[in-house]
């Protein structure tokens, strides 16, 4: 198995834990060697999918726009490491057939655990009923039938999971052997 690109999306809740798993991850595949690029549904909200809302129709849009972009660097050889709530299956359905290496994580917590965290007050917002259209809460999210890795946030430490994705991506040949980083790629003409 070669190394030549991958896509590594993780799926989830809101508050799961997809970026902090997604921060976790990069420094480790970058020090294997992997070039790293992190496309996060928040920020990605804030530029490429500026002005989309929470529609199934938005949120099949958003997605799709982060596959094309995930799918093209993971083409070019990057490790593209993608967090969005990623709800509708289908979707995800198409991202992964069109992306040459495509390695699902559920992020899983249960929802009374999501309501405890609730970093952002999303949660209560949505269960006061002033936020429409709340994944978990008013909207549905539909569970990964077949991910290559499940991580469970609410019984594992950040760690346990990181863990559990490095073994997974290793053991589908998805490891850079190297624990060097690559060397630089060659700018210059050729003496
Ligand atoms: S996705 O459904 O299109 O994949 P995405 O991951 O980009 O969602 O954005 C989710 C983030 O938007 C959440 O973490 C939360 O901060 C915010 N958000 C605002 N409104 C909603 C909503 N109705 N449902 C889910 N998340 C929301």
């Amino acid at each position: 198995m070669n190394h030549d690109g991958v896509t590594i999306w993780f799926t989830g809740l809101s508050g799961a834990g997809k970026t902090t798993l997604a921060d976790l991850l990069a420094p480790e595949l970058e020090a294997r060697g992997h070039r790293v690029e992190k496309l996060d549904g928040d920020v990605i909200r804030t530029h490429l999918s500026k002005g989309l809302g929470f529609s199934k129709e938005d949120r099949d849009t958003n997605i799709r726009r982060i596959g094309w972009v995930s799918a093209m660097g993971t083409r070019l050889g990057g490790t593209m490491i993608v967090s969005a709530i990623s709800p509708y299956r289908d979707v995800r359905r198409e991202v992964r057939a069109m992306t040459a290496a495509f390695f699902e994580v559920y992020v899983q917590c249960p929802l009374d655990e999501l309501v405890r965290r609730d970093p952002k007050g999303l949660y209560e917002k949505a269960l006061a009923g002033e936020i429409a259209n709340f994944t978990g809460v008013s909207d549905p999210y539909e569970e990964p039938e077949q991910p290559e890795v499940v991580v469970n946030t609410a019984g594992e430490t950040p760690e346990a999971s990181l863990r559990k994705i490095l073994a997974a991506l290793e053991r589908q040949g998805y490891l850079a052997d190297s624990l060097e980083p690559m060397a630089p790629a060659v700018t210059g003409a050729a003496r």
